[in-house]
């Protein structure tokens, strides 16, 4: 059994973080699939001598595919399990990436990006669900956050090796050496339990116990964690059926949606596709463009270890209201030196320095939280449909935002479209005061069962007292929905 082969390999103390751990590799791809394009476009472009308008298509491609997958990827890993989800999503990634590198046509890039985003679709739906129920709740935030670390790696690892192949200008390579980390990716995730939570779902109780002992280690806990599973399992609708007969589904359903509209709509991606193109506008020839593109990567992964530090301790929403009121100030003041021209070095420089505040503002709030808090709203009979229309939203927004931003630089000019996204950030963070929840060290049944008795969306993570500590509650007549 899958769980008696982990064990083999770590001890159990070890085993929850070793299995978090590899199922964040998912992230890994996640960010090595955002990253990849932004170098290589000025390169396809010369080679099929493409207009902006195909490249545009080149890069929304992959959130298409993307958002398909992650409409497929509910039932997928109802039906399959989260595990089995994972490693088609690894195989697809694998092929997407062959083909892009080798693509002979520009249709056939596009198609090859389909690919991959089907690969990410999957994967990104299927990770931090499966994060969310192998991690106690203690550490939830934190291992969730270790997901999004691992985009940033991706991106990072995607931002240097474009920089390296600028030189050459190959971007065959660029592209198709992600399917190394690719097969990596799908040798690890060999090692891993199916969720417990899953195979309760499936009714098979003694594997999910024998799981979450390896993974917990106290017997007690897994006796009330299983205890807990079965008391909300009892309920029998599910997805599409509760979406349809419960209001209280419906609005976390809209929570999640929201939440992912937030995050892309802050205007992090229209740095990750176009930060060459941005420096370029700042007054930087190609070498410096690849190489701040890469501090760019580099800033997104040191301040997701804020997030990552900071998240179990101080909660989702002080980072929120933090993070949205940095980046507003970050983009507004990249809008203003647009807007009075950039002449100096020295302006240039304010202007790189606001860009990468902008950064830290996303790494160490939206990015990772909106992730977390998408896969702790969810009830457990509708978490796969509620995770499943949050991250299709992330994809649609995220290919809006792509598909745009040219659009609106040449229509609106680059200060306005800056302090467009500066406002939107504005805007959210009075949203996170009215809507968002507080979900820190309470249990996902504590929340469910908020949510089911009609609290409202901002208390539906206020704790009983026993969660504070970080040990789950058993359900009981009166606290089961
Ligand atoms: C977002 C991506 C984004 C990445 C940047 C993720 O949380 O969902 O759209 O590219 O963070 O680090």
């Amino acid at each position: 059994m899958n769980a008696i082969a982990a064990s083999a390999i770590v001890r159990p103390k070890t085993t929850a973080i070793f299995t978090c751990a590899l199922a964040a590799l998912a992230g890994l791809m996640f960010g090595l699939d955002i990253g990849v394009i932004s170098g290589a476009t000025q390169f396809i472009q010369k080679e099929f001598q493409i207009s902006d308008h195909m490249i545009e298509w080149i890069v929304s491609s992959m959130m298409l595919g993307a958002a398909i997958g992650a409409l497929g990827a509910g039932w997928m890993s109802a039906a399959l399990g989260r595990k089995r989800s994972l490693i088609l999503a690894g195989v697809l990634f694998v092929i997407g990436s062959l083909l892009s590198g080798g693509a002979w046509s520009p249709q056939t890039l596009i198609a090859a990006r389909v690919i991959l985003g089907l690969a990410i679709g999957v994967a990104t739906f299927t990770a931090p669900l499966y994060l969310a129920e192998v991690a106690p709740e203690n550490t939830r935030g934190a291992m969730i956050s270790l997901y999004q670390l691992m985009i940033t790696i991706g991106i990072l690892v995607a931002f240097l090796s474009n920089t390296a192949f600028s030189y050459s200008g190959n971007w065959r390579w660029m592209l198709g050496i992600i399917a190394i980390p690719g097969v990596l990716f799908l040798l690890g995730l060999f090692l891993l339990p199916d969720s417990p939570r899953w195979l309760m779902m499936r009714g098979r109780k003694q594997e999910a116990t024998a799981v979450l002992q390896k993974l917990r280690g106290d017997a007690d806990h897994v006796a009330r964690e299983v205890a807990d599973i079965e008391e909300q399992l009892k309920t029998p609708q599910r997805g599409w059926h509760l979406f349809l007969q419960n209001p209280n589904f419906r609005r976390s359903v809209g929570l999640g949606v929201l939440l992912q509209l937030m995050q892309q709509f802050t205007g992090m991606n229209v740095v990750m596709y176009y930060a060459p193109r941005i420096f370029q506008d700042m007054g930087y020839a190609t070498t410096a463009q690849m190489w701040f593109t890469a501090v760019v990567g580099l800033t997104n992964v040191l301040a997701t270890f804020i997030a990552i530090g900071l998240v179990d301790r101080l909660g989702r929403k002080p980072i929120l209201y933090a993070g949205f009121s940095v980046m507003a100030i970050g983009l507004g003041l990249v809008g203003a030196m647009m807007h009075l021209g950039i002449a100096t070095h020295a302006e240039q420089l304010f202007t790189v320095a606001m860009l990468l505040l902008f950064i830290v503002g996303f790494a160490m709030s939206a990015g990772p939280l909106i992730w977390t808090l998408c896969s702790e709203v969810q009830p457990l009979k509708g978490r796969d449909f509620g995770i499943g229309c949050s991250t299709v939203t992330n994809w649609v927004a995220n290919m809006i935002v792509g598909a745009t931003f040219l659009t609106l630089l040449n229509s609106v000019g680059n200060a306005a479209t800056f302090w467009l996204y500066a406002a939107l950030n504005g805007v959210f963070l009075l949203i996170t005061f009215w809507l968002i929840p507080e979900t820190k060290n309470v249990t996902l049944e504590q929340i469910e069962r908020n949510l089911m008795a009609g609290k409202p969306l901002r208390e539906i993570g206020h704790e009983a007292s026993a969660a504070a500590h970080g040990f789950s509650r058993p359900a009981t007549e009166d606290t089961a929905a």
